[in-house]
């Protein structure tokens, strides 16, 4: 019967350690082996990002280069950079993920849009951000929707930042896309994790 006290505690530790293993474990392969959908779909609840000291570092040291004011965290997984801009003082942000919204509402209390890179190319965001954030995520979206995508959201923000443990995707390479700050972090293996910010030509915001 005491044990039955611990039993929600236990549940959870599994699924954390659950989470570390199937995000250590080659996540690439898994999404090779599932399809990306599949993946999230079946390990939504579970996901933890292992580079969260990298992201809140290269959150924090450019704080003064960007704008949390009204963030947009796209691909919100489990609410890590909104947990994190949160933590500096920042309260507006809105968050949207097709397959993590739940476990962002119980992690951050607010409420994640669900919507994917191609409702968005659809024009279903909505909003003015000062800075949308995407991170380890913008490699998911197929390289021909990329500019689609780039041109929704720079219309409803001016600048783009892109976390990720890789130079993909390569962004610049965009009629009008530039990058204009770059930064990144070590993990303890002594590997990059990038931080980038791009604007876009031919948009002027107020
Ligand atoms: C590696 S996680 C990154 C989560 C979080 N931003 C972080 O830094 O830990 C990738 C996220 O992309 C989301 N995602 C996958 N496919 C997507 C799609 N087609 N459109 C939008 N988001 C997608 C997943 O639900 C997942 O939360």
């Amino acid at each position: 019967m005491v044990f039955g006290h611990f039993k929600p505690y236990i549940l959870h530790i599994e699924q954390i350690i659950d989470g570390i293993f199937y995000n250590m474990k080659a996540l690439r392969t898994l999404y090779e082996q599932l399809g990306v959908e599949a993946y999230y779909k079946q390990y939504a609840a579970q996901y933890i990002n292992p580079h969260l000291a990298q992201i809140q570092e290269l959150l924090l040291a450019n704080e003064g280069n960007l704008d949390y004011s009204s963030l947009l965290d796209l691909c919100a997984g489990g609410g890590e950079v909104s947990a994190i801009v949160q933590s500096l003082g920042y309260s507006n942000t809105t968050a949207t993920d097709p397959f993590t919204h739940q476990l962002y509402q119980k992690n951050i209390g607010s409420e994640c849009q669900k919507l994917s890179f191609d409702d968005i190319i659809r024009g279903k965001l909505e909003g003015n951000f000062s800075t949308v954030v995407c991170s380890f995520a913008m490699h998911l979206c197929p390289t021909q929707q990329l500019y689609p995508l780039l041109l929704q959201l720079f219309a409803l923000s001016p600048v783009l930042v892109i976390i990720s443990p890789h130079k993909r995707p390569i962004l610049d390479v965009y009629e009008g896309v530039q990058c204009v700050l770059e930064d990144y972090s070590f993990t303890k293996k002594g590997k990059k994790v990038f931080l980038k910010a791009y604007n876009y030509a031919y948009i002027q915001h107020q």
